[in-house]
């Protein structure tokens, strides 16, 4: 996605276009006889411009294991609805005003509508992903829902606390993060039919890209452009989530930086000033660029899991759109 005419963004926005075609037919549908406000929340949430990472790459799992059929649009249909369904709720857990440079659910319509729409959202994507994948998806999908409210939890209870560990960061992201672009990607394999081997394969590239995918966006709540992730910046500091590179800083501190980053943790972290200096103490520290070269490793091991898929005559134009895909994530401003 580097310039307007890189093929592979015109790849991604092809089957992305596919994909929300396939929203707006099921839905027109479905949603025949439900509650004006209910469709209206529901359009505002999933018609906003997200990228639609996790359906694109359920779609290019299943064409690399050789399906691709109208219903496979349906299916990464679900994962959208899913995602969405999380985002809703996240916003809520998470204070933040702000989503795909608009407000987000919460604040335009109401808390009510946010949870009850993310509810109908994600009922209505078990049932097709039960209906397209049976019970073998149904366990995948299910268990990253799992993974992911547990992942919520566990972001709770070390929320703030300058104890928490790299390795608890890696497990939070892994669960709330990691699970639901693996599945996207096994999903895909499934429906294909694909070994065993392979759906494993997928699975373990689309954790180790999921986890990639939440460093930098970590790395974006602090260094990015606003008007570019269209979310309010510094949101992870002020809710007390202790992120990579703030992490790396921590590790990297003097006894003196280690105890005003400390102070900064537990003040008033709603303070502008505060997000401020924290920002200027990781940058000092080197915490951002450690945290990057982390994304990078991990995109790199997600690409050696496709050297199977790569090596095979039948896959490989498929599997090297993961890889681009997987590399353009270290890159993404949004
Ligand atoms: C945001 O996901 C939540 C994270 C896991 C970081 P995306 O960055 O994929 O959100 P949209 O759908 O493109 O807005
Ligand atoms: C990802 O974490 C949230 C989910 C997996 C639902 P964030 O809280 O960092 O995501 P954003 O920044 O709000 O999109
Ligand atoms: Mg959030
Ligand atoms: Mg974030």
């Amino acid at each position: 996605m580097n310039t307007d005419k890189s093929p592979l963004k015109s790849a991604l926005q092809a089957i992305a276009a596919q994909v929300e075609q396939a929203m707006q037919a099921e839905l027109q549908e479905h949603l025949a006889a439900a509650d004006p406000l209910l469709k209206e929340v529901l359009h505002y949430s999933l018609f906003s411009g997200g990228k639609r990472i996790r359906p694109v790459l359920c779609v290019i799992s299943a064409r690399a294991c050789g399906r691709d059929d109208s219903a496979l649009y349906s299916l990464a249909a679900a994962l959208e609805y899913l995602h969405t369904a999380t985002l809703m709720h996240d916003d809520v857990i998470d204070h933040a005003p702000l989503r795909r440079g608009r407000e987000t659910t919460v604040e335009r319509f109401s808390l009510a509508d946010a949870i009850l729409a993310g509810d109908w959202l994600h009922a209505r994507s078990l049932y097709l992903v039960g209906r397209l994948t049976a019970a073998a998806g149904l366990e995948v999908f299910c268990r990253a829902t799992e993974g992911l409210a547990n992942g919520e939890f566990l972001q709770k209870r070390l929320a703030g606390d300058p104890a928490a560990t790299e390795a608890d960061y890696f497990e939070v992201i892994r669960q709330k993060t990691g699970n639901l672009i693996a599945s996207a990607c096994a999903l895909g394999a499934l429906y294909a039919g694909a070994r065993p081997e392979q759906v494993a394969a997928l699975r373990r590239y689309g954790e180790l890209v999921g986890m990639a995918f939440q460093i930098v966006d970590d790395l974006l709540d602090y260094t990015g452009k606003g008007a570019e992730t269209g979310k309010e910046l510094g949101n992870d500091f002020r809710e007390g989530k202790l992120t990579l590179p703030l992490l790396r800083a921590l590790a990297a501190a003097g006894p003196d930086e280690r105890q005003a980053m400390r102070a900064l943790i537990a003040g008033d972290r709603s303070q502008p000033a505060a997000v401020t200096q924290m920002t200027v103490c990781i940058a000092h520290l080197g915490g951002f660029r450690s945290a990057a070269a982390t994304a990078r490793e991990y995109i790199a091991r997600a690409v050696q899991e496709l050297s199977g898929l790569l090596a095979a005559p039948a896959s490989a134009a498929h599997a090297a759109l993961l890889q681009e895909l997987a590399e353009y994530i270290l890159i993404r401003e949004k």
